[in-house]
């Protein structure tokens, strides 16, 4: 799976890969999101690094252990080093919505559909095309499995990513997370979709 465009190589995840998978989740969702974090809980993850990093590493060796169709861990890794991963991303199948609405899944029609999730590059990978290297990687493997269309989450103040996912034609499909966006203000949660 390499392309001629860019210098990054992307393959299949195997165990020896957990230790760096791990260190890139944790650095990319605790402590290098491009969202605004303020200095509280950049303290606490800190705090509790080891623990998150040693929680997510227990996840994936668990995934990597299961034999589950339609599952796929696809790494990025660059010529300087390419026994060390600098990217990855996970496919599996989740129900989504049938029907695009802006109301609640309760009671509304739901199919199973590839799913893309923890996608992450090292904050000192980024910017570099190893994201859009692996979505598009992540297409032709869910193609291959005989699907046509893809989802994933984004939250609404992860802009850098939603202009990645935007920028290569994933489109809103649903929107979540109203009860926390009114009464905490917390972002909502957007369900993307692309068809091919
Ligand atoms: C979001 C993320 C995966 C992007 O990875 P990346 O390798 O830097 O993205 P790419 O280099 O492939 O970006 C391709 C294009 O997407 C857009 N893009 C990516 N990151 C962006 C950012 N922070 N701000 C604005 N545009 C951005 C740009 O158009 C970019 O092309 P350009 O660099 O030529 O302008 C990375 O920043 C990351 O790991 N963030 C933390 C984890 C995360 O939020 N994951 C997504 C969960 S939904």
């Amino acid at each position: 799976m390499q392309s001629p465009s860019s210098s990054f190589t992307v393959r299949h995840a195997n165990s020896r890969d957990v230790g760096h998978l791990s260190d890139i989740l944790t650095e990319s969702f605790y402590r290098h999101s491009d969202r605004p974090v303020n200095f509280l809980m950049r303290g606490f993850t800190n705090l509790v690094y080891p623990i998150l990093r040693y929680g997510i590493m227990l996840d994936l060796n668990s995934r990597f252990g299961e034999q589950t169709p339609c599952y796929a861990c696809l790494v990025a890794t660059h010529p300087a080093n390419k026994f060390q991963a600098i990217a990855s991303l996970e496919i599996c199948m989740r129900y989504v919505p049938v029907h695009a609405s802006r109301g609640f899944w309760l009671g509304r029609d739901m199919q199973q559909h590839p799913y893309i999730f923890n996608l992450a590059v090292h904050p000192h990978w980024r910017r570099r095309g190893a994201a859009k290297q692996l979505l598009l990687a992540a297409e032709k493997t869910v193609k291959q499995w005989g699907f046509s269309r893809l989802y994933m989450h984004v939250l609404e103040d992860n802009e850098g990513a939603r202009y990645l996912y935007d920028h290569l034609g994933y489109r809103l499909h649903d929107q979540e997370g109203y009860l926390n966006y009114w009464f905490l203000g917390f972002p909502r949660r957007f369900l993307l979709q692309k068809k091919f």
